[in-house]
């Protein structure tokens, strides 16, 4: 094997150098510094040294994050120091009474600094450091003895390999939390059901399976990512003198933290802020099940000590649980608008996310049979943030004797005609298309929805009600809707009547987009019809376009092509459109011929914070009409910022990436310079 030549070595270096930069800036800071492509350019030269230089490849190399050979089991490692847990506060009341012990063993009355930390759902990790160069990762175990996972933890990107900065300690042993994003998890349960595999019962289960695989690369393929919290071993010259110093340390060393830790003063402030996360707990890309209190001063920590197995200078304030018990008392199957035949679990009622729940969503028949779940079996409900809830698992200990195996209909249960699953899709539709009451009443919500043709009043209820007393039998029977035939209606008064119809009336006036996605074509969402309307600007040339010509519009597939194509072959979809059109409803066409019509085309805008002149959705739709895309956050594609009163991460995300960013008084000036 060549040795490698001094200024190869040197090129060598500070390519490991940069890389490990880069990455530090992508995962950790959330602010990459440059451009992919460089990155990767830097990469292969990188991997190329490597290829020829087998013996120089250094530890810290990024190229050593994909995974290795696969383990036969995991070695053990003896923690130094013992991984503790914490105790837990379930009210205000508790975690006063928390500040009262410490307060007493302290013999302190002054107020108290506390670091709050969200409570993150995952794994907890120790990965220890010597001379600043990762030396081994290991899992909690139980507290003493826990798995040797180094192999794993080297492929999580935001772990550094080596610590940058100063005044790197000696020894330094770092505990964090190794979790998986909601994204992350919600995309390999989606891979997983694809696939018809296992998929995991939420995030932090996940995360703990995938640091335990004996293979490295499979945990190289999952998006974990490790915040740290604390220090276990230290062997440094100066020691910090509270924990949040220490936190801070390890951000200069490289580690991620997470974004919401807070030092305040006071049990008082505590409380405010665990309202304040709170509030925020569904937003967050990521699990967390509660609020960490930690007193600040490490001197105190000391004075205080632990008690069995957890510290007197922290408690954990729990949030409402996400996941509970209860039992599957009967399933029903809903119709939906394309005809898709859903299984709903009708539960025995369950407080769980902070909800009390009584149906699920149990998404198809694989999902069914996936699940093994039988009516009358006990199951485990996660109810996470504002997703519907879903049965995770079956408690099979549980299951009683009687209970039925769940039988998917062959008929449709609102219709009785024949339920049809095409060749590799999951869902099975009723095969009764408009004759089906179910599918026209969904036909009509979607119809009169907000952001179709925002029929103001017209409810589900209504909806459901005129479609079974027979007054309408499709989308454009609404318009020929009087006031005397909506009167004598289960609650409806003359006066809800008359504002009935005149919302109706004012219906009429839309825009080609809005009427586009309101005609409930299949997979034609928002997004999908305004890119419709600003490529052909009319409907005429939508309803003759071929998949072909579809296919040539950037964001459009083969699907969507074929099922607009579909759509506008059918004569019953023509003549409703007719219908429509002969009842008054209008658009204004767009302008294909003027260069400007689009001013924005292929730009990406972000509306953040609150707006006063315009609504939200007035201000999306202005944008789109005029080209851009508009995106719920902000990334270096982003090439326009609203920001608004209030506006919070993406203002500063913004702010660093050096976007531009405009407030709403100058939005207004932008959009009538456009007009003009
Ligand atoms: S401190 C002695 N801080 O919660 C201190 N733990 O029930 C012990 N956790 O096993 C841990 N976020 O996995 C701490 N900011 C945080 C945390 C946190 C999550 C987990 C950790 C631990 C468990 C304790």
């Amino acid at each position: 094997m060549a040795s490698i030549p001094e200024s190869i070595f040197e090129e060598y270096k500070q390519l490991v150098a940069e890389l490990n930069q880069h990455n530090h800036r992508y995962y950790v800071l959330d602010d990459p510094s440059v451009p992919d492509s460089e990155y990767d350019r830097q990469m292969r030269a990188l991997q190329e040294i490597e290829r020829v230089y087998v013996d120089a490849v250094a530890e810290d190399s990024p190229t050593q994050r994909v995974g290795g050979a696969a383990l036969q089991s995991f070695s053990q490692i003896t923690h130094v120091l013992p991984m503790l847990s914490l105790d837990n506060a379930f009210s205000d009341a508790e975690l006063e009474d928390f500040e009262r012990k410490v307060k007493d063993r302290l013999n302190q009355t002054i107020e108290i600094d506390y670091v709050c930390e969200p409570k993150l759902d995952g794994a907890a990790v120790s990965v220890l450091y010597r001379d600043g160069l990762l030396v081994y990762g290991a899992t909690r175990g139980d507290g003493s003895v826990g798995e040797d996972i180094t192999a794993n933890v080297r492929t999580i990107k935001n772990v550094p390999l080596k610590l940058q900065g100063d005044n790197i300690p000696e020894i330094l042993e770092v505990r964090g939390e190794i979790y998986l994003p909601k994204a992350g998890f919600d995309a390999l349960n989606e891979a997983a059901r694809a696939a018809g595999g296992k998929t995991f019962v939420n995030p932090r289960n996940a995360a703990a399976g995938s640091l335990r695989q004996l293979d490295s690369k499979v945990t190289a393929s999952r998006p974990l990512e490790m915040c740290a919290y604390s220090v276990g071993q230290y062997q440094a010259e100066s020691t910090p003198s509270t924990h949040q110093g220490m936190l801070e340390a390890l951000g200069g060393w490289g580690f991620k933290l997470n974004e919401h830790m807070e030092t305040v003063t006071g049990i008082d402030a505590c409380a405010d802020y665990y309202k304040r996360l709170a509030q925020r707990r569904n937003k967050l890309p990521y699990d967390i099940d509660g609020i960490v209190y930690k007193v600040n001063q490490l001197a105190l920590q000391e004075r205080l000590g632990f008690v069995a197995k957890a510290p007197r200078w922290a408690i954990a304030r729990k949030f409402p649980a996400q996941e509970e018990m209860t039992q599957l008392l009967g399933v029903e199957f809903q119709v939906g608008r394309t005809g898709a035949i859903t299984p709903v679990a009708r539960l025995q009622p369950v407080f769980v996310g902070g909800v009390t729940v009584s149906n699920a969503t149990l998404h198809n028949r694989d999902e069914i049979e996936r699940l093994g779940v039988r009516v009358g079996d006990f199951v485990i409900i996660r109810r996470a943030g504002d997703v519907i809830p879903q049965i995770s698992k079956v408690v099979l200990e549980k299951r009683p004797p009687n209970a039925e195996p769940i039988l998917f209909p062959e008929r449709c249960p609102v219709c009785q005609s024949s339920v049809q699953r095409n060749e590799g899709e999951a869902v099975a539709r009723c095969s009764g298309g408009l004759f089906c009451g179910a599918q026209i009443k969904e036909a009509i919500k979607h119809f009169a929805s907000r952001k179709a043709m925002d029929i103001d009043g017209l409810g589900d209820k209504l909806v459901e009600l005129m479609v079974d007393e027979t007054i309408i039998f499709s989308v454009a029977d609404l318009y020929d809707l009087d006031e005397k035939r909506l009167v004598g209606l289960e609650r409806m008064a003359e006066k809800s009547a008359a504002n009935l119809v005149a919302a109706i009336t004012v219906s009429k006036q839309t825009t080609l987009a809005k009427f586009l996605y309101a005609l409930g074509i299949r997979e034609v969402g928002e997004a999908t019809a305004q890119t419709l309307a600003n490529n052909f600007g009319a409907i005429e040339p939508i309803a003759q376009a071929s998949a072909e010509e579809l296919l040539e519009i950037d964001d459009i597939g083969p699907v969507v092509a074929r099922h607009i194509v579909n759509f506008f072959r059918n004569p019953d979809n023509l003549s409703i459109i007719e219908a429509l059109r002969n009842a008054g409803v209008r658009w204004a066409d767009i302008d294909l011929s003027s260069q400007d019509s689009q001013p924005l085309k292929g730009q990406t805008w972000v509306l953040t914070g609150g707006m006063q002149i315009m609504s939200r959705a007035e201000a999306k739709d202005a944008l789109q009409a005029l080209g851009a895309k508009v995106a719920s956050s902000v990334s270096a594609k982003t090439n326009q910022v609203v920001a608004g009163p209030g506006a919070g991460s993406k203002l500063t995300k913004a702010e660093s990436l050096g976007i531009p960013v405009m407030d709403e008084a100058q939005f207004m000036d932008f959009l009538s310079a456009q007009r003009q």
